[in-house]
């Protein structure tokens, strides 16, 4: 299945097959046409699908490979230096070509190293966990982290290519198969009242194997006609954060060492909505929704967490500045808006 994401002159194909990554080089060849590759993974992707990558894309070009550490922790703006390096020492040219083979840390870092390196070189996302499939390698968002909060420093740069794989989710551990579930059911949520149904009547993720693709696929077409719409996140893409206001403030309350970042969207999802069907914002019934499939993949609805707690969180992310809060509600399953408000949403709720 392919997907042409049309932004003008940084459009891109995506494409969503089982073992499209065997096709790298064809694929590569019909975006690119220079020579050197660099290939930035991470130790545990790149000791499943790494060297065969490596040995495919040698037969056709010149390439090396940087492997780092794995985990939320690489995506340092620290580790910037580390990836140039490699490029220089790669004598990597504005023509030539960065791989990012990984989950969301190593696409976002290396598509901002990509972005930043000689202002900037190709690069193709080759995401290896699910919620790289569904949300981070689609739409050009790169970034690192700083010390003082993640995500801080980044960039809109679109790829030139994204190689969907879905059979390398077959080797990752079932934590980081929930955590892309929080986002696939985000898209139910916000666009897609039939891919919700799809995920409810399935309800188990040894059923959804078989659609996998499928419902990548709708996801990732979701994304595509959002960041279309709304290339530079003024408006439309907003609603890509249904939950993640709260998940936001629960992720960093717990210094990201509880939830995970989809198991985080998916209690701020079921609570934004509790909380507005509470206030008489949303009709009734959407939640209780929302929970129903949220429980049937494992996920969690609740933090337990004091409301007083998150808001110091809520006030200091930068996408709620001057106590201003562009918090995304259902009207339906599948039919979201902006929300806006203030912290005062909140007021009178205990937990969540
Ligand atoms: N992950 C949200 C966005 O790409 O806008």
């Amino acid at each position: 299945m392919k997907l042409i994401v049309n932004l003008k002159e940084n459009s891109y194909p995506i494409y969503i097959e089982r073992g499209i990554r065997k096709k790298a080089v064809k694929l590569i060849r019909e975006v690119w046409n220079g020579k050197r590759i660099i290939i930035v993974s991470d130790d545990q992707v790149y000791e499943h699908y790494g060297e065969e990558l490596l040995e495919n894309l040698s037969q056709e070009f010149s390439c090396t490979r940087l492997v780092l550490p794995h985990g939320e922790g690489t995506k340092s703006f620290q580790n910037l230096p580390i990836i140039y390096d490699a490029m220089l020492k790669a004598r990597l040219s504005r023509s030539d070509l960065l791989v990012a083979l990984g989950g969301g840390v190593i696409g976002d870092l290396a598509g901002f190293a990509a972005a930043t390196y000689l202002r900037g070189i190709p690069f193709v996302q080759i995401p290896t966990s699910l919620l790289a499939q569904v949300d981070s390698s689609v739409g050009g968002k790169v970034a690192v982290d700083l010390p003082q909060g993640k995500n801080l420093v980044g960039a809109f740069y679109q790829p030139k290519l994204v190689l969907i794989d879905p059979d390398v989710l077959d080797t990752l551990p079932e934590r980081f198969l929930k955590d892309g579930m929080g986002e696939v059911i985000k898209y139910g949520c916000i666009k897609d009242a039939v891919l919700l149904e799809k995920l409810e009547s399935l309800g188990s993720y040894g059923k959804l194997g078989r659609e996998m693709e499928e419902i990548i696929y709708h996801c990732v077409d979701i994304k595509r006609k959002v960041v279309e719409e709304d290339q530079f996140d003024k408006g439309e893409r907003m609603l890509l954060n249904f939950g993640h206001t709260l998940a936001h403030a629960i992720e960093q309350y717990f210094h990201y060492e509880r939830e995970s970042h989809g198991e985080a969207v998916a209690e701020g999802m079921y609570q934004v909505m509790r909380i507005a069907e509470q206030k008489g914002i949303a009709k009734s019934g959407i939640a209780a929704k929302i929970a129903h499939v949220l429980n049937m993949y494992g996920l969690p609805c609740e933090s337990g967490i004091p409301v007083s707690e998150l808001i110091k969180a809520i006030c200091l992310d930068k996408k709620n500045l001057n106590n201003h809060l562009n918090l995304i509600l259902l009207k339906n399953v599948g039919e979201s808006y902006i929300y806006q408000t203030d912290t005062e949403f909140f007021d009178g709720i205990d937990k969540v």
